[in-house]
């Protein structure tokens, strides 16, 4: 696993984006992970700053996300499907039938996990994973207590998550009790993973993650399990970790060819 501690969430993106150019430069038809919240905000406007200045190609690509409401439609203004036609996908030329998203209106919601699960093995498998961390250590939408073999599944939101997530609905709304979400084992057959996390309020689940046990009530700490993760953090995340002079020291003294992914 590697720590890279950023100033700010602007270099942490900035950061980030270079592995996803790097991954692009390599296979024009690269298989892409994709996460929703206000994490990878900075990122997707990044990304798109390439590929307006030329220098990112998405029109062979193929995406997979993470997870969706149950019971949101793709018009919902909170759905993720909503959410990433909003910040990413309007602005980067992706073909419609390359992109994929859990239907929240699944009416087979275990049929609909599998064959998510098969459309990921046909396409060749993920080769870039991005990944948010809530506050409570979940990946996907995999929380605390999670099996981290599961696969593509229906998962109950935690009150937590759900009251993190109340910003994104509006006032009076009611955040669904339910998703469908990749499982951490799905997570784990990504061949890179580029987890961000930003703010104090997210402290401790990098420090569980990265320092902690590996342990399901902590989910995200199932990456340490997995041989290429890079966790991009600003100074406020960073800040409950032990550790931060050997991450900075190890990211300073990188062959230069290293830093570019
Ligand atoms: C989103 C996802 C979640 C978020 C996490 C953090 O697709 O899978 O794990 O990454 O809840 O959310 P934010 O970024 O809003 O703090």
């Amino acid at each position: 696993m590697e720590v890279i501690i950023t100033a700010d969430p602007q270099s942490a993106s900035r950061q980030a984006a270079l592995y996803f150019k790097s991954l692009l430069r390599r296979k024009k038809n690269a298989i892409l992970g994709l996460a929703t919240g206000g994490t990878p905000v900075l990122l997707y406007q990044e990304l798109i700053r390439l590929h307006r200045a030329g220098e990112l190609d998405f029109s062979q690509s193929s995406t997979f996300n993470l997870d969706e409401y149950m019971g949101l439609g793709p018009e919902h203004p909170a759905s993720y499907r909503r959410f990433m036609q909003d910040h990413f996908f309007a602005s980067i030329q992706l073909p419609a039938a390359n992109i994929h998203i859990p239907d929240g209106l699944a009416a087979d919601v275990p049929a609909h996990a599998a064959a998510y699960e098969k459309a990921i093995v046909d396409a060749g498998g993920i080769d870039l994973q991005l990944l948010g961390v809530g506050s409570d250590g979940h990946i996907g939408f995999n929380e605390p207590s999670s099996s981290l073999a599961s696969r593509t599944r229906i998962k109950t939101l935690s009150e937590r998550t759900r009251s993190d997530n109340a910003h994104f609905f509006a006032a009076g709304e009611e955040v669904p009790y339910h998703v469908i979400t990749m499982g951490i084992g799905t997570i784990l057959d990504a061949r890179e993973i580029v987890l961000l996390a930003f703010g104090d309020k997210k402290a401790d689940a990098v420090a569980a993650l990265v320092e902690g046990p590996v342990s399901a009530m902590v989910p995200a700490s199932a990456l340490q399990l997995h041989p290429s993760v890079r966790v991009i953090i600003d100074e406020a995340a960073a800040g409950k970790l032990q550790r931060t002079e050997y991450y900075r020291h190890v990211f300073d003294f990188k062959p230069a060819w290293q830093k570019q992914g």
